[in-house]
């Protein structure tokens, strides 16, 4: 499992990427419409540092809006890269990881696939089929 991005829920992208701008942070993508998951995508880069995904609602239909509406604009999951991302997914569900999702291609990842897996103990976890 390689680190790819930490993913931040937001409620406006460009409000938040000006606050990252400050650390350093630029936004190195176009805004992505994910229509799987409802929701506007930004990545942000600043060198020697974890790679930032701002996640925003497109409507109140958003999944997202859970997030911000129990926990307020944060970091909510860390981002994994996989080889094989069924065979992960099997051996996290038997680390009582619950899959949350299904694995769904991702247009901000040029549609590799994605999917969400959550465990009380560490959190809300996402992982990435590799290239
Ligand atoms: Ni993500």
């Amino acid at each position: 499992m390689r680190f790819h991005h930490i993913g931040v829920a937001t409620s406006n992208i460009n409000h938040t990427a000006k606050k990252f701008n400050l650390f350093g942070y630029e936004i190195v993508s176009e805004e992505i419409f994910d229509p799987i998951q409802n929701v506007y995508i930004a990545f942000m880069e600043k060198d020697g540092s974890p790679r930032v995904e701002l996640v925003a609602p497109v409507n109140e239909n958003s999944p997202i809006l859970n997030t911000i509406n129990k926990n307020g604009k944060i970091p909510y999951h860390f981002c994994y890269e996989v080889d094989n991302i069924v065979e992960e997914v099997n051996k996290l569900k038997k680390l009582k990881f619950i899959l949350i999702s299904k694995i769904v291609p991702a247009v901000a990842f040029e549609n590799r696939h994605v999917c969400f897996l959550y465990n009380k103990d560490a959190g809300l976890i996402e992982l990435l089929k590799d290239r």
